[in-house]
């Protein structure tokens, strides 16, 4: 059985319980909607900690006033049915002003990680996920959280966020979790049309063959040109980014001598996708 906890105090008392037990807790924040890509994030966790939590808060403060908030997928019985299948102990359900009480102020934010890529067009959004991610993790003391690495610039930042603040807590970055025609898995997939999926299904397979031509030795200038001209070609609509950036600081790199990261961002109609693909230098 999965127990729902909507309060701070009650959430605390539990994990202290656990923890005096000497128990390790695993936390996978999530807004809720669950599917199989959160469910590979639960499954690590479980494999490391005894007890896991599951956060279900559809963060107001990581969306700006144009984007999906109101309209963002939400069923939380769906949701909490699933964990207990998944036998999670913990979905911590709270709401708004649990979380962001009258005069809350403070904001967190990791500069070097979110200048770029997805924080061009989202400005604030990397602020309000560092903000509810360190709220998080000090309300239920986590020993591991669990974090997909499809949302690679959110896992890197976190990553910088908890070596930063001292914050005792293990990251741990799962791989993207794919449909059988590749597409990564994300709530905001049920947006798109059978159309758009079709073409969506071409972000992966143009990331990972740039990816594979890459580690070849092919010029990355020229191939993350190509990239961008399939992109646009093939899925179409708008593309934001398609870069090449180092894995771990994700500054744009124009050799390959270190493990990176292909990173896009593409709007299909009105549905913002991202993906990410590793690209790891030559070793002979
Ligand atoms: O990746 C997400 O779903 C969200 O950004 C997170 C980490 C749950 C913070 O709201």
């Amino acid at each position: 059985m999965t127990t729902i906890v909507r309060t701070v105090g009650d959430l605390r008392k539990r994990v202290d319980k656990w923890h005096g037990q000497s128990q390790k807790v695993a936390l996978v924040p999530t807004m809720g909607y669950l599917h199989n890509a959160h469910i590979a994030l639960i499954e690590a966790g479980k494999q490391i900690c005894s007890r896991t939590i599951v956060s279900i808060f559809v963060n107001p403060r990581q969306f700006s006033p144009k984007e999906d908030f109101e309209k963002y997928p939400r069923d939380e019985q769906r949701d909490v049915s699933l964990l207990a299948k998944h036998e999670v102990d913990l979905a911590f359900v709270p709401s708004p002003e649990e979380i962001y009480p009258l005069k809350f102020s403070t904001v967190v934010s990791v500069p070097s990680l979110t200048q770029t890529l997805c924080a061009k067009t989202r400005p604030n959004h990397f602020s309000g996920v560092a903000t509810v991610c360190a709220k998080l993790f000090n309300i239920c003391r986590p020993d591991v959280a669990v974090f997909g690495e499809k949302d690679y610039q959110q896992l890197q930042m976190i990553r910088h966020l908890v070596k930063d603040l001292n914050i005792p807590t293990e990251i741990c970055g799962v791989p993207t979790v794919r449909e059988t025609d590749g597409l990564a898995i994300s709530s905001r997939n049920v947006y798109l049309s059978r159309q758009e999926r079709a073409r969506a299904a071409q972000i992966n397979v143009i990331l990972s063959a740039t990816a594979t031509r890459l580690t070849e030795g092919h010029a990355p200038a020229k191939e993350v040109a190509n990239a961008l001209a399939q992109l646009n070609k093939k899925v179409g609509y708008t593309v934001e980014y398609v870069e090449l950036c180092d894995a771990e600081t994700l500054a744009p790199i124009t050799e390959l001598n270190t493990p990176a990261r292909l990173l896009t961002a593409i709007i299909i109609n009105k549905t913002r996708l991202i993906d990410n693909w590793p690209v790891m230098p030559r070793t002979i």
